[in-house]
């Protein structure tokens, strides 16, 4: 198992604080450099408690620790955060499964080096599990006050099962964050704000090689909110939207959601599930009010189409009988009204 670097990096310019995750304060002075996300700008927009003091707290797919170490130093009592243990536990597709060397599936995940570099270096009390998502339960590791997930569902091949799971080991509150919409070139959350939208993949991006870096999807708010409900959680936090950077490239716009498992009174904290479900049956009643307008809409338009068509039969018999056969034989000067009704006619179904 990793153990963290050995000696500890004791100088800011020591090179083995290049290429983390996260931009971490690992000590006075002696901070993580380029590393692909700052996180420190955001933190108070996820929605955690500003004390979590008499807290225990979970951090799912905790990387290099940054979400567990900062509910530490908001004062949890007790941190468990979780990774895979073995890199062959990620949701990598089937294609590159078979190309990648057979110790691959087996060797530890990059980020288990650093979290206990960061871990030793912070002189941290958070506790750290190897285990998937997709094992959790209250039998496999018991629940929390508080569970933060941050962007993880992307990488996930099942994010609901995870919601389901998360929900099963939450005793309090559930942060979701996730992938979210880019404003500036998918304005998908500006034209259909409540549309439940996720989006697959990015196959544009990868070229030749989809999947190859197991980014599979995107939610709009409405749909981070909404598969927290299906999950099962009682209350669900009106979402956030914001950008998360970082020095060593990362840019994702990200949407995050919070959970109870109660319901709750608070104003911030809109739907609890009856409401949210009351929600969709109103959208489903007006869109079926809209269905039934537009049936009956066509319906009279068919009407009078069929009067209209009687009216031209009847004009055109009437024309006819006035001409008499000698003229109306040749069919010369009843061409015109004929064609007319003709394609008159031949518009309707
Ligand atoms: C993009 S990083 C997110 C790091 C951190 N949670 C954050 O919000 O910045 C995704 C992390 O999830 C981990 N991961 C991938 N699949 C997982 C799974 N099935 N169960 C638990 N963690 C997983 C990866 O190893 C990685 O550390």
């Amino acid at each position: 198992m990793a153990g963290p670097m050995t000696p500890l990096p004791c100088r800011e310019d020591d090179p083995r604080l290049l290429g983390w995750y996260h931009t971490i304060e690992l000590a006075p002075g002696i901070t993580t450099r380029n590393a692909v996300y700052d996180l420190r700008p955001v933190v108070d927009r996820v929605g955690l408690p500003e004390s979590m003091v008499g807290m225990t707290a979970l951090d799912l797919g905790t990387a290099d620790g940054f979400w567990a170490f900062e509910m530490e130093r908001r004062g949890a009592d007790r941190i468990v955060a979780v990774d895979i243990g073995r890199v062959g536990q990620s949701d990598v597709l089937p294609r590159y499964r078979a190309s990648l060397p057979d110790s691959w599936g087996d060797a530890e995940p990059y980020c288990a080096e650093r979290f206990w570099t960061a871990h030793a270096m912070r002189r941290s009390r958070v506790e750290y599990r190897t285990m998937s998502v997709y094992d959790l339960s209250p039998e496999t590791i018991g629940t929390f006050d508080v569970v933060y997930c941050g962007s993880l569902l992307v990488h996930l091949f099942n994010p609901l099962q995870a919601l389901i799971n998360i929900r099963s080991v939450t005793r309090g509150l559930a942060i979701v964050e996730a992938c979210g919409f880019d404003p500036e070139h998918d304005p998908v959350e500006e034209a259909f704000p409540d549309r439940p939208y996720a989006w697959f993949g990015s196959l544009d991006a990868d070229g030749d090689e989809p999947g190859r870096n197991c980014m599979y999807w995107r939610f709009s708010r409405r749909a981070l909110r909404d598969l927290m409900i299906y999950a099962g959680f009682e209350s669900v936090g009106r979402p956030g939207r914001y950008r998360i950077t970082g020095p060593g490239g990362g840019d994702c716009p990200v949407v995050t959601v919070t959970g109870r498992v109660t319901p709750s009174a608070s104003p911030d904290e809109e739907p609890g599930i009856p409401s949210g479900l009351e929600r969709s049956y109103e959208h489903l009643r007006a869109t079926s009010h809209a269905v039934d307008r537009l049936s009956y809409e066509l319906w009279e338009t068919r009407q009078e189409r069929d009067a209209l068509r009687a009216r031209l039969e009847e004009a055109e018999a009437r024309l006819r009988r006035r001409e008499g056969p000698h003229r109306g034989g040749s069919g010369r000067r009843s061409r015109p009204w004929s064609r007319l009704s003709r394609r008159f006619l031949s518009t309707g179904n």
